[in-house]
């Protein structure tokens, strides 16, 4: 069995997470401080660290750090009072694997301790299966040249045999509906159903309907009873995308299917039960959508048995040319001219643009490229990169300041709407360029006064 530290200078607290955790099975290592935690991770094999924030002497962000330098594997999660999220932002980045704000319940506490033991366990397994055998993975019609394509992979491969539901991390274009498929395919369930069903793109009131079906007569229109993708899936995977713009109502309900894998129909009560493989995908931060209280906790658990986050283009950038060729050949084929590759000069042009759209947005450059070019290789002329400097550049420069007689929040206020503006209206890219979450972006909108249009 793993073992655990816990440090937690509060004996309350501290002999409460020792007892829960040790009834649960776990070998547990107790410490009041940082110094002793320390001390036990040199005698001992430790497998998870749970750490308070706010301790005595060396406080939990320096053990943190400290932890990290001796094994910067060892899954690190930390508690921390309400109200202060940004240390825990800050323990974030400084490499916890997850936190939890106080007060919480033992049951979340043990969620998130058997996720992270689970990934970690993946990634050694994963790490000395690919040392074993100097393995690559390849799966057919994914290009994964970078390591963490490759570790991407390493992870579908060992969890696609499984049932346990996957949630897909990961900015807009990087491969989410890809590896979505990738995990039906090379699942058991392969020859079973693959239903995929866009949870921003549908409003909120035909959501439900869609998702759990509806018997005749449940509302005015419904003149026959329909399955819902629910019962579509049966036996096979189910694809809830943008599952962070599922409304409040429908959370509930999905959450009671992710539990109890059953349901009923609207209007409908016989109860269904479905034999189904949920993958969830999402391109925003759902732990911001937690912490605004816009995404249930409870649900997010469920979600996040398996996180697999697919790194955007321009931090694996080893996959740029491969991606190109893989894409000039497809397009090549398909509009049957003889295009055989890219040119030297025209594949740096690639490798050096920054890619806000991933590989959506190779994809449709080379599409344009091939149907542009005129000869049999791409070159410079036919690659026409979107540099307009609204995108990725900071919209504001060193010198702007609020013009006299304008407050910081009118200032602010245009901002965000020249952000919108200059993202056509699509919230996630102006909350993008902003560097603030999707739902953040609405709050504001909404502050202003815009009018909240669920299709952008
Ligand atoms: N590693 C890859 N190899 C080959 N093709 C890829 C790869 N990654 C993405 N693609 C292609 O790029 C396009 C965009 O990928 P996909 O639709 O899976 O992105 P996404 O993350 O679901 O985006 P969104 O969040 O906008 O829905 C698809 O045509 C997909 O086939
Ligand atoms: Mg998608």
């Amino acid at each position: 069995m793993p073992t655990i530290l816990i440090v937690e200078d509060e004996p309350k607290m501290l002999r409460l997470l020792e007892l829960n955790l040790s009834e649960e099975g776990f070998t547990v290592r107790a410490a009041a401080d940082a110094e002793t935690g320390l001390k036990a991770l040199r005698e001992d094999r430790i497998d998870l660290v749970i750490t308070d924030l706010k301790l005595p002497g060396m406080d939990g962000l320096e053990f943190l750090q400290a932890v990290k330098r001796a094994d910067a594997r060892i899954p690190v999660v930390v508690m921390t009072a309400y109200g202060t999220v940004e240390t825990a932002v800050e323990a974030m980045k400084a490499g916890a694997s997850d936190y939890v704000l106080k007060p919480f319940s033992l049951e979340e506490m043990k969620l998130i301790v058997r996720k992270e033991l689970d990934v970690h366990r993946l990634r050694e397994e994963n790490r000395s299966l690919r040392e074993a055998l100097g393995k690559r993975y390849e799966f057919k019609n994914i290009v994964a040249r970078s390591p963490k394509m490759q570790e991407v992979l390493a992870t579908v491969e060992r969890v696609a045999p499984t049932n346990s539901t996957v949630l897909l991390g990961g900015e807009s274009g990087v491969g989410k509906d890809m590896v979505a498929r990738a995990i039906h395919q090379h699942s058991r369930r392969a020859s079973g159903p693959f239903v995929k069903i866009n949870c921003t793109a549908i409003p909120e009131n035909l959501l439900e309907s869609e998702l759990f079906g509806y018997e005749k007569g449940a509302f005015t229109g419904a003149v026959s009873s329909k399955p819902g993708k629910f019962e579509l899936a049966d036996k096979g995977t189910i694809f809830l995308d943008e599952i962070g713009d599922v409304p409040g109502t429908i959370q509930v309900k999905l959450l009671r299917v992710l539990q109890d894998r059953e349901f009923e129909r609207l209007g409908g009560t016989r109860t269904v039960r479905v034999d189904v493989r949920v993958v969830a995908a999402t391109n925003q931060d759902l732990r911001a959508a937690l912490e605004q209280g816009t995404f249930r906790e409870d649900l997010y658990y469920r979600l996040n048995v398996v996180p697999i986050n697919i790194p955007p283009l321009r931090e694996r950038k080893e996959d740029v040319p491969d991606l190109a060729d893989h894409f000039i050949a497809r397009f090549a084929r398909e509009s049957g001219k003889p295009i055989q590759g890219i040119t030297p000069a025209a594949q740096k042009l690639l490798m050096d643009f920054h890619w806000p759209g991933n590989v959506r947005e190779l994809e449709n450059i080379i599409e344009r490229g091939v149907a542009l070019s005129a000869g049999d290789m791409l070159d410079v002329a036919d690659v026409r990169l979107d540099l307009s400097p609204a995108r990725g550049v900071p919209a504001v420069t060193g010198t702007a300041f609020p013009p006299e007689g304008v407050t910081l929040e009118q200032f602010e206020d245009g901002i965000i709407t020249e952000a919108l503006r200059r993202a056509n209206g699509n919230k996630s890219q102006a909350a993008r360029m902003l560097g603030i979450s999707r739902n953040a972006l609405r709050y504001r909108l909404a502050k202003i006064g815009v009018p909240d249009d669920p299709d952008s």
